[in-house]
């Protein structure tokens, strides 16, 4: 397949390095209250809440603490509320966290512009075409992973409906996004790992695809897997290490600002069977990624052999073999990178934390039906297969 058409624009102004949060003012009207958005107390330990606080001095700020990770849509409905009382117009929200807070501070900006009856359907279900307008929103981006701070989408959990659902507005890409590398140095290694993997999924998700002829997009997918391979195998080691921290972070961006994902399909299988074991078991997303990946990759092996065998030359240089030889090498080496670089394990059982009794497969089972779920780069991915890959991954 060759590549595809593709119009896109990416607005989101990147403010990136040491001490940026500093330039809050330049990009926030002076006239605009702020609805300053956070998550449970990490930014207060590691100096970012006083340095947004510093900038903004002058500014009236409301806080909304409290968003969770996996950010919960009836706490989001909160925030909207005191948005829609004091009048949307006259807010600029500043989202200061990880992905969860820059997704929830997205469904806060909708909801915020939101007109309708029935806000769960429009805003979760029908969100493309919920709203042409949202409050303007920028994000201080403290865990690299997402991409969140310079896309347009969210990912949004519904605990009381064990629902994650996917959005995508262009009306909620953010104003501008601060990358400071720094602000990364006080995550637990835990996010850091689960960060990494979720950004090289992300690439992986855009890159192993069937189109042979998007060199662009290969090449840089391939710069990408490459960095985070090479500083993901460092941050255990040297977690304070500026480069290290910077490469990761400019990295998980490039992952997802939806630009290598121009001109080709995309994939999303293994992030949309992954959100089934957030909403039922409580994994941390990337945890779900490393488990579910592999055996996407095992389910679609024919169709993705030929870019796997590429991946594995060009990223991890294994040169001898024949296509499926060197494909199944690429799956070991992906999966290798996860559970013994990063040590994100890649396998649901090896998480004792979580549930072991598979009965809620059965509710995915159920759910993916009646939605006529078709996953994958083909739509062939169905309820039994997504099933059939969710009990692989025990
Ligand atoms: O609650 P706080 O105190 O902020 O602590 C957070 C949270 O406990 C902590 N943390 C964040 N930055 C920190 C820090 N701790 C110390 N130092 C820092 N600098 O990390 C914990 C996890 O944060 P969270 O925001 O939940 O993690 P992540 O960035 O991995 O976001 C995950 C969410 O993003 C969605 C996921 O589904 C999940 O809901 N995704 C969003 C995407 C998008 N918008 O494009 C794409 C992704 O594929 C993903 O699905
Ligand atoms: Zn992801």
């Amino acid at each position: 397949m060759s590549m595809l058409n593709f119009n896109f624009q990416n607005p989101t102004r990147i403010i990136f390095g040491e001490g940026q949060i500093a330039q809050l003012p330049n990009y926030i009207p002076k006239d605009k209250k702020v609805l300053m958005c956070y998550g449970h107390g990490s930014i207060k330990k590691n100096g970012v809440y006083e340095q947004v606080m510093n900038a903004l001095k002058g500014y009236e700020i409301t806080e909304f603490s409290g968003i969770e990770p996996n950010p919960d849509y009836d706490t989001l409905m909160k925030a909207v509320a005191i948005l829609k009382e004091n009048g949307p117009e006259n807010y600029f929200i500043l989202a200061v966290g990880g992905g969860s807070i820059s997704d929830g501070c997205k469904l806060i900006a909708l909801g915020a512009m939101y007109k309708g009856s029935d806000p769960y359907k429009d805003l979760l279900i029908n969100a493309a075409s919920c709203c042409t307008e949202a409050v303007p929103l920028g994000v201080i981006m403290t865990l690299p992973a997402t991409g969140s701070e310079s896309n347009h989408g969210c990912v949004i959990s519904c605990r009381r409906t064990h629902s994650k659902f996917g959005i995508l507005n262009p009306a909620s890409f953010p104003q501008f996004a601060i990358l400071d590398p720094n602000t990364s140095m006080s995550l637990p290694y835990k996010q850091t790992a689960n960060g990494v993997v979720d950004a090289f999924v992300h690439v992986c998700e855009q890159y192993l695809i069937d189109c042979r002829h998007a060199d662009v997009q290969d090449r840089y997918a391939e710069s990408l897997l490459k960095v985070l391979i090479e500083n993901g195998s460092k941050v255990r080691e040297t977690p304070n290490d500026y480069d290290v921290r910077a490469n990761i972070m400019w990295a998980a961006n490039q992952a997802l600002n939806h630009w290598i994902a121009q001109g080709v399909r995309s994939d999303w299988a293994t992030h949309y069977i992954g959100h089934e074991l957030t909403a039922f078991l409580g994994m941390d997303h990337g945890q779900t990624l490393a488990c579910i990946q592999r055996r996407v990759f095992e389910f679609k092996f024919e169709a993705k052999k030929a870019k796997l065998a590429q991946m594995a030359e060009r990223v991890f240089e294994i040169k001898e073999g024949s296509v499926e030889e060197k494909a199944r090498a690429c799956i070991q080496r992906i999966d290798d990178f996860y559970s013994k670089v990063m040590g994100v394990p890649t396998r649901i059982s090896e998480y004792p934390q979580y549930s072991q009794d598979k009965a809620w497969i059965e509710e995915v089972h159920k759910k993916f039906s009646e939605g006529n779920v078709h996953l994958g780069e083909d739509g062939d991915i169905d309820a039994d297969v997504a099933c059939e890959i969710i009990r692989n991954s025990y």
